[in-house]
This record gives structure tokens, C-alpha cells and sequence, in this order.
């Protein structure tokens, strides 16, 4: 750790209980003094969690290093893993990029504000502590009036990472990010439940061929179609282990995981239920509690203690919205073994799959 860094940990370690102030924000009538406020604390240096349409985030000035020391340590996270800097206006992106490509011309025209990153190289302006050293950056505008107001109140791009402590399930409510970061913070700001639930698209415009990183709501054949080229998939994130490294430094880390065992099942739906209804039979004579993730179509079909439906199969945005949300519940409940239905979505199913493959450190049981 270098100097500043020790200095910014022992400032947690003095102030454990900081108190964390929760004030709810009516999305429809934002309440000015109160994200002038806001937007003071941010400028000062310090962090204010807020909501955006994907999951909430722990924001704080990007362009101040110590802000984004104060990002790592309150969340926990290794600092080698870069933070998404957070704009309101297009021209920020020219302010950091030591040069515009002509795809994020394209691409934020068609999908900002929206859950779309895009990583281009970065200049000067942009302090390796907010890159996690690298000479990228990852740059997003996201579609919510309360981060917007709070990036133009503050003046400043706003570094967010998702507001849960590095490794549980990215927050979809204000009430997970005070689970995990209440006393840590000086403000949470509380716009209500996050429209789609899992974290932003990320692409990588730095090289040859555009890259994606991370899937998400905006899919490789959107952007594509957009650019008129073909987008790839990083490889290193499709793989269940560890020879090829994915090209976002987070995405290597076990993430979204629940504290008990979880396992996924695939094949068809008969055989699925009655596989899932036996195994949680045997784990239930082992004095073992077990949730099942269902979908609402077939969560009356099992047998379990917890049955927990994540929406319409019918309906992916319903699926995406609440997974963080129950792989939280699933902690809560205190169970022993999760076991879980795929979900291969056709639009979004892989966005979805790769978090609850992560959640299950990849074990799948075909039947
Ligand atoms: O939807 C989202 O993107 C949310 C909201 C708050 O905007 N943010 C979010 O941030 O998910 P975070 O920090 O949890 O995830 C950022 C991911 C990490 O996997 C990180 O490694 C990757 O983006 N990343 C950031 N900058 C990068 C860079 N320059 N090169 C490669 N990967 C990068
Ligand atoms: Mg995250």
C-alpha cells in the first residue's frame, strides 16, 4: 500500500462508525437542496451511493485519487480493479480519452444514456487510482435522473463501482447497500428498486475488433448492428477456469456468490424438477436447509423449505431484475445448499448465466 492509501485505511479503522445517512429521493420530483448536498460531499472528496438503472453505485470524485482510495477500501476491493467513471454529458468523455473513436461516437448515440461502458484509452486527467493502474478507462452515462443530477450538482465524473462489499451480489435496493456499507459511508441516497438488475455491457474499443467484456442488456448483436462490424466476446469469460484470463480485471474474481453451496441444473423441465426435488429430499434428511430458484412457471412443481421465484421465464427483464436480489435472500435466510434452474434466456439469458454461473462457481448438473 503506498502512503496515502495507509493514511485513507487507518482513517476507517479510526472512524468505524461513520453515520450513514439513508435519504429517499422521489425519483419524479428530485428534490434540489438535497442533491446539492449531495453533490457537495462528492466534490469534498467524499462518497454518496446512489442508484442508476442498473444496480446501485458507490460514487466519489474520479478524478481525486484519494476519493477512489476511499472507494476501494470502503468496498474492500483490490485496487487493481479498475472503477467505471460516470458521465453527464458527452463532451466528458473528450475531457478523459486521449482520443474519441468513431465507434463510441456511434455507440453512445445510439445507447447512452443507458447500461452501456465503454473503454477507450485515457489521458493525463484520469489518476491510475481510479484505473487500478491501467491506461484505459471505462466511461458510462448512465440512464437515471438521480445519478445525473448528482454528477451536474457535484461538477465533477463521478467513479462508481457497484455498492456492495467486494464479492456478494451487486445491490438492486438501497436497503443492500446499507447491509453492506452502512457506517462506511457518509450517504446513501435511496431512488427506490433498479429497473434492470444486472450490471452494464461493458466493450472494449481499444482494440482491432470491438470487445465485450461483460455481458449485459445490450447485446454483442446490438452493438454490432449499431457499428456495422462484427463485436466479439472476451473468450476469457466463457471459460469455467483459469486458462484464459478475462480482459476485465473484476470479472476474474469469484463474485455475486451466496454463502451456501449452490448448484445449477439443466435439461428438461420434468427431469430438472424431479432431480431438484430428490436432491433437496436427501439434503433435507441431512438436517440441511435448501432453497430452490425457480421460475414462476415451475415454482409449484417443487418440494424444498424456500422456494424462490425469480419472475416469468416469459418475461427476462423479470429474471435479471430480481437475481441479485434473491442470491441476497439466500444469505439472509441462512440455508445450506442452493440448488437453481438455468435460465438461457434467448435475448439476455447470457447476461444472466454468467452471474449465476459465477454465484455457482460454475458447478451445473446436465439431466
Ligand atoms: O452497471 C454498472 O456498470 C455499475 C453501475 C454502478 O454503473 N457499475 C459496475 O462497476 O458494475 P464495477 O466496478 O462493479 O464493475 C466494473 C467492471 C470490473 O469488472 C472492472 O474490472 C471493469 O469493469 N473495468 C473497469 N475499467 C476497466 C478497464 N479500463 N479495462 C478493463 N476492465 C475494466
Ligand atoms: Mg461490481
Amino acid at each position: 500500500m503506498k502512503r496515502r492509501e495507509v493514511a485513507i485505511f487507518m482513517e476507517y479503522v479510526i472512524i468505524k462508525h461513520m453515520k450513514t445517512e439513508i435519504v429517499t429521493v422521489d425519483i419524479n420530483n428530485i428534490d434540489e437542496k438535497l442533491m446539492e448536498r449531495a453533490g457537495v460531499l462528492i466534490a469534498s472528496g467524499q462518497l454518496v451511493a446512489f442508484p442508476t438503472e442498473t444496480v446501485y453505485g458507490l460514487g466519489g470524485d474520479a478524478l481525486d485519487p484519494e476519493a477512489s482510495a476511499r472507494i476501494y477500501s470502503a468496498k474492500g476491493r483490490p485496487s487493481d480493479n479498475p472503477l467505471i467513471v460516470h458521465i453527464a454529458d458527452f463532451s466528458d468523455l473528450e475531457r478523459i480519452a486521449q482520443e474519441v473513436p468513431i465507434q463510441a461516437r456511434k455507440l453512445a448515440e445510439a445507447f447512452w444514456p443507458g447500461p452501456l461502458t465503454m473503454i477507450v484509452r485515457k489521458n493525463d486527467r484520469v489518476p491510475y487510482a481510479t484505473t487500478g493502474g491501467m491506461d484505459t478507462v471505462a466511461i458510462r452515462m448512465p440512464n437515471h435522473p438521480v445519478a445525473l443530477e448528482l454528477i451536474r450538482k457535484s461538477g465533477c465524473m463521478i467513479a462508481a463501482p457497484s455498492a456492495n462489499t467486494s464479492g456478494r451480489p451487486s445491490p438492486t435496493r438501497a436497503s443492500h447497500v446499507a447491509e453492506d456499507l452502512d457506517g462506511k459511508i457518509p450517504m446513501i441516497l435511496d431512488g427506490g428498486e433498479v429497473g434492470i438488475g444486472i450490471e452494464s455491457t461493458i466493450v472494449d474499443l481499444t482494440e482491432e475488433v470491438p470487445m465485450v467484456l461483460r455481458p449485459g442488456y445490450i447485446t454483442i448483436e446490438m452493438l454490432s448492428e449499431v457499428l456495422g462490424e462484427e463485436v466479439k466476446l472476451d473468450p476469457g469469460i466463457i471459460a469455467s477456469d483459469d486458462t484464459k484470463k478475462p480482459k476485465a480485471p473484476g470479472m476474474k474474481y469469484k463474485h455475486y456468490a451466496p454463502k451456501a453451496d449452490m448448484i445449477i441444473v439443466e435439461g428438461e423441465e420434468d427431469a430438472v424438477v424431479s432431480y431438484i426435488n430428490e436432491a433437496a429430499e436427501r439434503k433435507r434428511s441431512e438436517k440441511v436447509a435448501v432453497a430452490v430458484i425457480a421460475a414462476e412457471e415451475t415454482r409449484e412443481r417443487y418440494c424444498a423449505d424456500i422456494v424462490l421465484s425469480m419472475g416469468r421465464r416469459s418475461r427476462e427483464d423479470e429474471i435479471a431484475q430480481h437475481l441479485y436480489g434473491i442470491l441476497r435472500q439466500c444469505d439472509e435466510l441462512n440455508v445450506g445448499a442452493i440448488f437453481s434452474e438455468s435460465f438461457s434466456t434467448p435475448r439476455i439469458g447470457n447476461a444472466i448465466m454468467n452471474r449465476l454461473l459465477k454465484a455457482a462457481g460454475h458447478q451445473v448438473i446436465q439431466v
